[in-house]
């Protein structure tokens, strides 16, 4: 590992192995690492952390998958690989990195694809790397991505690491001519980021995709047939939100979690109308309220975010609007979901409206072995979708202009609330 590249070592830089702090803002660590040592864990805690949380275990889940809302499996019985033809013969070579608590490393079906051989995996924490290296039956592992990336034999990588460290690990993995699928969110925080990371994929020709997972559920799947076919017309309004009450955070690498702005996680919402019609948000107000949730005070964490949850409105590149909301600090319902108001039709769970002849709104078979996974059987097709792009040499779904059209305008959303709903600008990301 390279000093230079990598500023701490992970024992020192991951919340879960830190020494009791004395700060009213870290007590709830405290806690966490008495319970967790006590072998209880998170889950007795019933803590939810910020994309995926947790909750009791479905019968269907394998003893690798973490206990996590969202990542329930999907048991419609609807998808099956039967109808499936394979594009090419030809296996990708994959490399894995990121193995963190929501173990997403091997939950995208990566190592079951059969257009794909893992080639090699990586997590800084040696057990996490081991652990990931058999989830996805990968003899090779590397103690970091800065190492991982130096290996010629890798033509694609899946950057499952911390939401902060993604721009930084997207553009390594380009520089070393890599195919890239990451995690959400594209960047964290910085416009300046989304600019390079912009750049760098475009001049590099290679594939770039962000894995929404909102993409891929049912519901906004079929969003996006029925408006290509028409049925919609233009789109006047779309709703979109991320509702996840999390009273404490728990670990994640350097404590990312801890006062996460709302609007900084904004893809899963902001999914409800990028990734349904391809347009995007070109300016906002959002507003937000002082949360009564210790982490989510702004002397409690180092975003100096006041707010738990916030409100977007947004005038989209379509000419309509569009009410995109993420909140962490209001208990009860919640979820990642959205709806659809057009000229011709609406989407409120089904389809209403003038269009009779409707498309195919059944997501399509996925290879066989690949389980459609995670986040309403999302995560499958997130995979497939990125490995086709590479046989085909197309765009996949999610590029990197619509991955940062979903980020950027979040951060844009937060900076708006900052400034109590003033109406500010987005930069536009177009290829
Ligand atoms: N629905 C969704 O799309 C969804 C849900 C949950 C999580 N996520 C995303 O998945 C990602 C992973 O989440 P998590 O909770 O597991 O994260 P985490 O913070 O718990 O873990 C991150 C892991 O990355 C590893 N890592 C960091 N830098 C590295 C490097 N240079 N080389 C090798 N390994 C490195 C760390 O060691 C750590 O194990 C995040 O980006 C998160 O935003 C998305």
């Amino acid at each position: 590992m390279d000093p230079e590249e990598i500023s701490s070592a992970p024992e020192q830089a991951d919340n879960i192995n830190k020494k009791q702090s004395r700060s009213p803002d870290t007590a709830f660590i405290s806690r966490r690492l008495f319970i967790r040592a006590a072998g209880i864990g998170a889950i007795s805690l019933g803590l939810q952390q910020l994309g995926c949380s947790v909750t009791k275990r479905s019968a269907q889940q394998t003893s690798s998958i973490p206990d996590i809302q969202g990542f329930e499996r999907d048991t419609s019985g609807k998808t099956t690989s039967n109808g499936w033809s394979p594009v090419s013969d030809r296996k990708i070579r994959v490399g894995i990195i990121g193995y963190g608590v929501c173990k997403f490393g091997a939950d995208f079906g990566f190592q079951n694809h059969p257009n794909v051989e893992v080639v090699a995996v990586s997590d800084l924490f040696p057990d996490r790397c081991a652990e990931l290296a058999k989830a996805c039956m990968c003899s090779k592992t590397y103690p970091s991505l800065e190492e991982l990336v130096k290996d010629d034999r890798v033509e694609a990588v899946f950057i499952a690491t911390d939401a902060a460290s993604h721009a930084d690990h997207v553009l390594k993995a380009i520089r070393h001519g890599k195919h890239v699928a990451s995690a959400v969110p594209a960047v964290f925080g910085s416009i300046e980021d989304a600019e390079r990371v912009f750049e760098a994929v475009k001049e590099s020709g290679l594939k770039y995709m962000m894995f929404e997972t909102s993409c891929f559920r049912g519901d906004l799947y079929a969003m996006r047939k029925i408006y290509f076919s028409g049925g919609f017309g233009k789109i006047v309004y779309s709703e979109g939100e991320y509702f996840h009450y999390m009273s404490e955070p728990i670990a994640s690498f350097r404590e990312w979690r801890v006062g996460l702005p709302p609007q900084w996680y904004p893809t899963h919402s902001n999914a409800y109308h990028v990734g349904v019609t391809g347009e995007s948000f070109t300016e906002v107000s959002c507003l937000g309220m002082p949360s009564i949730i210790s982490h989510l005070r702004p002397e409690n964490n180092r975003y100096k975010n006041p707010f738990g949850t916030e409100i977007a409105l947004f005038r989209t590149s379509g000419g309509g609007t569009s009410r995109m909301g993420v909140s962490w600090d209001t208990a009860g319902d919640g979820g990642e979901r959205g709806r659809i108001r057009g000229q011709r039709g609406t989407f409120y769970e089904k389809y209403e409206g003038l269009e009779k002849n409707l498309p195919d709104i059944n997501r399509p078979a996925l290879p066989p072995g690949v389980p459609p996974g995670g986040h309403g059987g999302s995560h499958g097709y997130l995979t497939d979708e990125f490995v086709t792009s590479i046989l085909l040499d197309r765009k996949p779904l999610v590029d990197i202009a619509a991955a940062l059209n979903m980020t950027v305008a979040g951060i844009v959303a937060h900076q708006s609330a900052l400034k109590n709903g003033e109406l500010m600008k987005i930069p536009q990301f177009i290829i």
